[in-house]
């Protein structure tokens, strides 16, 4: 398993790209199986994540190529509209396509995703819309399998809960549904807004993309397209943490700053510099104090539970004391026992963590449970004294792109170490 070496304590400088959003592409993908005509996406980042989709459309039937982050995919026949266990187990995004194979082929059989270590994470708000479109479903031997032989029917779906690839997976099924269909309590996530874009350029009639309401015109099949997806606004957010935490002067650059309003303004009331550096680009640095500033994850526009982890990474750094409230998920605090071992001062209470700052990072050796906890703890090993071993690097592998070699080109020492 590779691992991360980290010499802390160097500010950043210079200038950090970022990669097209991991979760646009997911979706984004997916959406390919809903014709059989050639469909392009550019900007698609080779993350962990995006190689086990194309992996699951392959196994469908989709023929793939890809060059250069240009990704063309075409599903002319789907021979098995599935998700096997052994992929879905590694990527739960994998349950994005049981809403195109239902809406494209009549019937999908996708494994049950297990649990992850951030919570429970069901998908009962997919199926419950799948049904509500005329689906019937039915559970075995760990696999759900939903049929429509005669096709998907409009209708109003209402999600109990915002989901936000539930709202993506049933936007996917409903464009080729016959009539109407209502998402109420939809998601608003800049990625929402991307699928329909594509869908849209695809032939579908969507309305109110981004707003809690989307109307969907189903249609009877849809065509290829070209799209670029969006920046990462989760990547651009953790490196911009980095150049704060480093105290630095980065550029951060290929960002789409308005999707990240509420970062802004929180690392902004924290005292953290940034100003706009180009229409796709922030410059930031910290050089005065740091102060705490408290946080509490919402959908989207709000504080994004993606960003948690990093920010109380900073907040270490901060004066006084802030509390971070995670409402999304269950158990996305995996990242606080570790960031105690490199000298965090944080206590966990049920949803909270109490962060009291600054307290003196020092590396250590210290283990990835997922994803953006991972990238909180090589945020910390930047800002440390010493030396961070990172293991499991996996992890951020899975959304990340090459993340050791971004930082590295803006000064950070840090360097990938294989165990072979
Ligand atoms: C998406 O996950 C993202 N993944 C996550 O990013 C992100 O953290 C999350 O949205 C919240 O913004 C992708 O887009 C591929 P949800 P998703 O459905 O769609 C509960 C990352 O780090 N829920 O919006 O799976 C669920 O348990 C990943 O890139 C149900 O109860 O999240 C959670 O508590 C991590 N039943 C809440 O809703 C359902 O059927 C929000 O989950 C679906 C969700």
């Amino acid at each position: 398993m590779d691992k991360f070496l980290i010499e802390g304590g160097v500010p950043l400088e210079g200038e950090i790209d970022v990669s097209g959003a991991k979760n646009s592409a997911l979706p984004a993908l997916a959406a390919c199986l809903l014709t059989q005509e050639p469909v392009t996406l550019r900007r698609i980042p080779l993350v962990r994540d995006v190689l086990t989709m194309l992996r699951l459309l392959e196994r469908c039937g989709a023929a793939v190529h890809s060059e250069d982050g240009v990704l063309r995919v075409q599903a002319a026949e789907i021979v098995h509209p599935e998700a096997p266990y052994e992929l879905v187990k590694t990527m739960r995004a994998s349950s994005l396509v049981l809403g195109p194979l239902v809406a494209r082929c009549g019937r999908a059989r996708v494994s049950l995703p297990g649990g992850c270590a951030i919570g429970a994470r069901p998908i009962n708000l997919h199926l419950a819309g799948l049904e509500q479109l005329g689906a019937r479903l039915s559970q075995e031997h760990g696999y759900i399998i939903a049929e429509a032989p005669d096709g998907l029917r409009g209708a109003t779906v209402h999600f109990d809960r915002i989901t936000v690839t539930g709202t993506e997976d049933l936007l996917m099924a409903a464009v080729l549904a016959d009539g109407e269909t209502v998402l109420s309590n939809a998601a608003r996530e800049p990625e929402v807004v991307d699928l329909a874009a594509l869908l849209i350029q695809m032939g579908a009639r969507i309305e109110g993309a981004g707003t809690s309401t989307i109307r969907v015109q189903g249609v009877r099949r849809l065509r290829g397209a070209e799209h670029a997806i969006i920046a990462d606004r989760i990547e651009a957010g953790t490196f911009l943490i980095a150049g704060a935490i480093t105290r630095g002067h980065l550029v951060v650059r290929r960002c789409e700053p308005a999707h990240l309003t509420s970062l802004l303004h929180k690392l902004r009331q924290a005292g953290v510099e940034i100003t706009q550096a180009g229409p796709d680009a922030l410059a930031v640095r910290a050089p005065g104090k740091l102060v705490s500033v408290d946080a509490t994850t919402e959908e989207y526009p709000g504080f994004a539970t993606d960003l948690q982890a990093q920010y109380m990474a900073l907040m270490t750094q901060a004066h006084g004391i802030s509390i971070i409230t995670e409402t999304i998920f269950e158990n996305r605090f995996m990242h606080v026992l570790e960031l105690v071992r490199m000298g965090a001062n944080i206590r966990v209470e049920g949803r909270q963590a109490i962060v009291a700052g600054p307290t003196p990072l020092s590396g250590a050796a210290v283990i990835a449970s997922d994803l953006r906890a991972s990238a909180s703890l090589v945020l910390a090993g930047l800002a440390a004294r010493g030396q961070t071993v990172l293991d499991r690097v996996y992890h951020i592998d899975r959304g990340y792109e090459r993340i050791e070699e971004k930082l590295a080109r803006a000064g950070a020492r840090i360097r990938r170490i294989s165990d072979l």
